[in-house]
C-alpha cells in the first residue's frame, strides 16, 4: 500500500500529494506546523498540540476554517489509513496560495485566501529512544542566529536546518543554540536542560525558545514527583559544569546529553535524575497511549 497524505480535505498517495508552487509556505515560510507522536495508534498530548497550533495561527493571523473536532477526525483518519501503530504525524498550515507578494493576499482583515492544510505520517521507532537512554547522545554548540519570535512554530527553519547539519557533520545528535552572553536557548529541534545539585534547569518560555510540549509535560511530571524545576536561563559554562544534561522533544521525549562540544557532562554517562525523569516520561506515555517498549 502506498503511503498516504492529506491535502486540503483529501487523502491521497504521498507521491500525488502536492501544493501549488505559489503556496506561501514555500515562498515565505509563511506557515506553521506541529509534529505529534502516535503510539499504539493514539496521539500523545493531542490537546496541547492543538492549543499550540491555534495560538500560532492566531499570532500570524492565519484563518484556518476547520475546528479542533474535525481536525482531530482528519488526523485520526490519516493515521488509520496509513495503518502505522507507531509513527509521527506532521501537520502544516500555510496562509494559502496567492500571487507572490510579501503582504498578505486579499483585503484585510479577512485576507481572502484559503489556508493550505497538509498532513503526512511517517513510521517512527520510539523504542530506539529508550535504548538511547543507556548510551546518551552528544551535542555541539552553534550561535543562535534565528529571528526574534522563535516561540511561533513556523516552517521558517533555515537557521535550525544549518545548525542540525553542523551537528550531523560533527557526528553529534543535536546542536544547542547559544545566544549572546553564552546563554543556551534550546536545541535546533529540542529543548535543552541541565541538572545541578538535584535542581532541574531549563530556559523560560517567552519569545526566545519554542515552548515544547515535551518540555511542558516534563515540568509537570517532575514537579508532581516533588523534583525541583527552575525555569531560568543557563549558560554554556554552567552546562559544562552540570551534573547531568538532557534534551526533550516529541520525537525524543527524553535523552541524556553526555557530551557537549566533545567535553563530558558529569560522569559522561546517564545520571540518576535523567533516569528518574525518563521513568516518569515513559510511564506518562503508557498512561496516555498504553504503549510500552
Ligand atoms: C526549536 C525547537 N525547540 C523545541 C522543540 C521541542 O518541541 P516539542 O516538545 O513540542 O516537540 C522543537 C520541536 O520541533 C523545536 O523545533
Amino acid at each position: 500500500m502506498p503511503q498516504l497524505a492529506y491535502v486540503n480535505g483529501r487523502i491521497l498517495p504521498l507521491a500525488d500529494a502536492t501544493l501549488h508552487i505559489e503556496d506561501r509556505g514555500t515562498q515565505f515560510g509563511d506557515a506553521v506546523y506541529e509534529v505529534c507522536a502516535v503510539m499504539n495508534r493514539r496521539i500523545l498530548d493531542w490537546q496541547p498540540h492543538c492549543a499550540r497550533l491555534r495560538r500560532n495561527l492566531a499570532e500570524l493571523g492565519i484563518m484556518l476554517d476547520i475546528a479542533d473536532g474535525p481536525l482531530t477526525l482528519q488526523a485520526r483518519r490519516l493515521i488509520a489509513a496509513n495503518g502505522f501503530a507507531e509513527c509521527i504525524i506532521y501537520i502544516q498550515v500555510s496562509r494559502g496560495t496567492a500571487k507572490r507578494d510579501h503582504a498578505f493576499p486579499g483585503a484585510a482583515p479577512a485576507n481572502l485566501v484559503m489556508p493550505n492544510l497538509v498532513m503526512t505520517v511517517r513510521r517512527f521507532d520510539f523504542a530506539q529512544r529508550i535504548r538511547q537512554l543507556e548510551t546518551g547522545i552528544s551535542v555541539i554548540t552553534q550561535p543562535d542566529n534565528r529571528w526574534g519570535r522563535v516561540d511561533i512554530k513556523t516552517t521558517g527553519l533555515l537557521a535550525n536546518v544549518l545548525a542540525k547539519q553542523a551537528a550531523k557533520d560533527a557526528s553529534a545528535f543535536e546542536a544547542w543554540l547559544v545566544a549572546d552572553g553564552g546563554i543556551v536557548r534550546e536545541g535546533s529541534s529540542t529543548n535543552a536542560w541541565i541538572v545541578k545539585d538535584g535542581r532541574i534547569i531549563t530556559h523560560p518560555t517567552g519569545t526566545a525558545i519554542l515552548p515544547g510540549i515535551a518540555r511542558d509535560s516534563l515540568i509537570r511530571l517532575a514537579r508532581a514527583a516533588q523534583l525541583q524545576v527552575e525555569e531560568r536561563p543557563f549558560t554554556l559554562a554552567e552546562a559544562l559544569a552540570a551534573d547531568e544534561a538532557f534534551l526533550t522533544s516529541t520525537t525524543s521525549p527524553i535523552l541524556p546529553v553526555v557530551r557537549i562540544d566533545g567535553q563530558k557532562v558529569g560522569s559522561g554517562t546517564t545520571g540518576p535524575v535523567v533516569r528518574r525523569l525518563a521513568e516518569l516520561t515513559w510511564n506518562e506515555v503508557a498512561r496516555q497511549t498504553g504503549w510500552r517498549a
